[in-house]
């Protein structure tokens, strides 16, 4: 399994997390999950609010259902945002009205960061919460993606429901988490651009 490998130094670990779109049907156990979390849990948090509250989805049949529901969002006006921000629009429309096409890549968890709280900072603590679990996976040898495609899907009163996520919970930040089926290699980033830097 992964996490029998000796973990990757803070530095590694940022440069060797990708977003994976392609996972083993291997299950995460529950051990690293809650590692994950422990992990996440240690992330900046404004005022020390900790306003994050975690769902943990295993179930292959609720995934592809909260999948399905993304998907005919997307299709509604109210997903034209989701659409829009897509490097290639079209792209996306198309492989969201496929019906084969699973938001979540077929991984076999999804780990879902919420914020339990109103304020500026609830969605800044919840995706630093994010970052810090994505690379803590990455570190034990697991792969991660964020999907941004659910947020509007697990802010539907059904959905949210079913995943015991109170009316008052936003869900911000939805990951998911699985072996990889194979290495990813890595997305160019442009250099820093520095607007200003006054000595
Ligand atoms: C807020 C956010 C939402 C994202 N949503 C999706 C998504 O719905 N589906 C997807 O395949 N990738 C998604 N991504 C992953 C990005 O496409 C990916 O991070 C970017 O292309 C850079 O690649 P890298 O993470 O491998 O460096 C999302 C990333 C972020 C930060």
């Amino acid at each position: 399994m992964p996490t029998e490998k000796a973990p990757l130094s803070a530095l590694d670990a940022i440069y060797r997390r990708h977003a994976t779109r392609a996972y083993k049907p291997d299950r995460v156990d529950k051990t690293v999950i809650e590692a994950l979390l422990q992990a996440a849990t240690h992330a900046p948090t404004a005022m020390h609010l900790e306003p994050w509250a975690f769902v943990v989805v295993q179930d292959r049949a609720l995934l592809r259902r909260i999948s399905d529901r993304a998907k005919a969002i997307a299709q509604t006006p109210r997903g034209s945002d989701h659409r829009e921000l897509a490097r290639s629009p079209t792209r996306a429309v198309a492989m969201l009205s496929d019906p084969a096409f699973n938001i979540f890549y077929d991984a076999g968890t999804l780990i879902v960061i919420c914020g339990k709280a109103m304020g500026p900072f609830v969605s800044a603590d919840c995706w630093l919460a994010a970052e810090n679990l994505m690379l803590a996976a990455t570190a034990l040898g697991y792969a991660t993606c964020p999907i941004g495609f659910a947020i509007p899907a697990l802010a539907d009163p059904e959905v949210k429901a079913e995943l015991g996520i109170p009316t008052d919970v936003t869900a911000y930040a939805p990951i998911i988490v699985g072996v990889p089926a194979a290495a990813v290699p890595a997305q160019a980033r442009r250099t820093p651009e520095i607007l200003s830097w006054k000595e």
